[in-house]
């Protein structure tokens, strides 16, 4: 409780735009955008001076930078002296080993690419799933100070509004987001052949910004009209799905199968869409 009273005091102090959300939603969620709001300090502090940001190899094409590491150890730090009891899985520490029907997902900096080369698309993305499902989500970028968050029942908000999925009902119009596998080359033909069916169906427009979990907070709030990806992690994911799922989007993967997280093959849109692509690629397959 005192933890919660805290959380809600640093928030409004310092992100009064943020402030009437601490009053309906969880201490756990408030609890995640603190520590989202802290790493994003920590991570606009690297990105001020970049030409000094130590960058490290994870393997191919996979980077890792101070700033990730930073921020990764603020989100534990404020998880952890609030909710000891809960089990964490983030991207960079991996889990923490305790049993409990309440998980963590945490990507510290989603769109590191993009980071250490001063595009400013990025974002920290904290999730936290009941019995393996997503039951609050917070996305933060903190380059255009836009937070991103949902809880189970309680609908999403962009900072202080309440958001929903775009009502877009034709391919021919829609703006779609995705993800081109670039580490392992098991995605690529699944990825072409996806994208062919996009293009065949003449979709509007197809867009790559290189950070997933801002691709679903588009989609959430309507400026994405549908996101897919393949490959994906649970860090990367399930802070995005309730986003979604709570501004009335659809999420799944791209057999429609609701075991997207396990997967990793996520696509995410409004209902209409949804159906369209997912018809689309079922008659490709035949
Ligand atoms: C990556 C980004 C990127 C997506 C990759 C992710 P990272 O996350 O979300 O957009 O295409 O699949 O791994 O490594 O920057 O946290
Ligand atoms: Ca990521
Ligand atoms: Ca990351």
């Amino acid at each position: 409780m005192i933890m919660y009273l805290l959380c809600i005091i640093v928030t409004s102090i310092k992100y009064p735009k943020l402030r009437f959300m601490n009053n309906n939603y969880s201490p756990q969620l408030n609890t995640a955008v603190n520590a989202a709001l802290l790493a994003g300090k920590t991570i606009m502090r690297f990105y001020s001076r970049l030409e000094n940001l130590r960058v490290m190899s994870k393997g191919h094409n996979d980077y890792v930078s101070e700033a990730d590491h930073e921020a990764e150890k603020i989100i534990l730090e404020t998880l952890n002296k609030a909710y000891p009891q809960y089990k964490i899985t983030a991207e960079e520490s991996g889990s923490n080993n305790t049993q409990s029907e309440y998980e963590w997902f945490i990507d510290p900096l989603d769109g590191t690419t993009n980071f250490i080369h001063g595009i400013p698309q990025f974002a920290v993305s904290i999730g936290l799933c009941k019995d393996g499902v997503p039951i609050l989500g917070v996305i933060y970028d903190p380059f255009k100070n836009e937070l991103f968050c949902a809880e189970k029942g309680k609908g999403a908000l962009m900072n202080d509004k309440k958001i929903r999925v775009a009502n877009c009902s034709s391919m021919k119009s829609a703006v779609f987001g995705m993800g081109i596998p670039y580490r392992k080359k098991d995605h690529t033909s699944a990825y072409i052949e996806t994208l062919r069916t996009l293009m065949d169906a003449r979709v509007g427009s197809i867009r790559r910004l290189g950070a997933a979990a801002l691709d679903m907070a588009y989609v959430a709030s309507g400026r994405l009209d549908g996101f897919w990806e393949f490959n994906l992690k649970p860090w990367d994911i399930v802070a995005g799905s309730i986003i979604v799922l709570e501004s009335g989007g659809h999420v799944s993967d791209l057999e429609d199968s609701e075991k997207y997280i396990k997967s990793g093959n996520i696509l995410a849109a409004n209902l209409n869409l949804h159906k369209d692509v997912i018809d689309k690629l079922k008659k490709d397959l035949q």
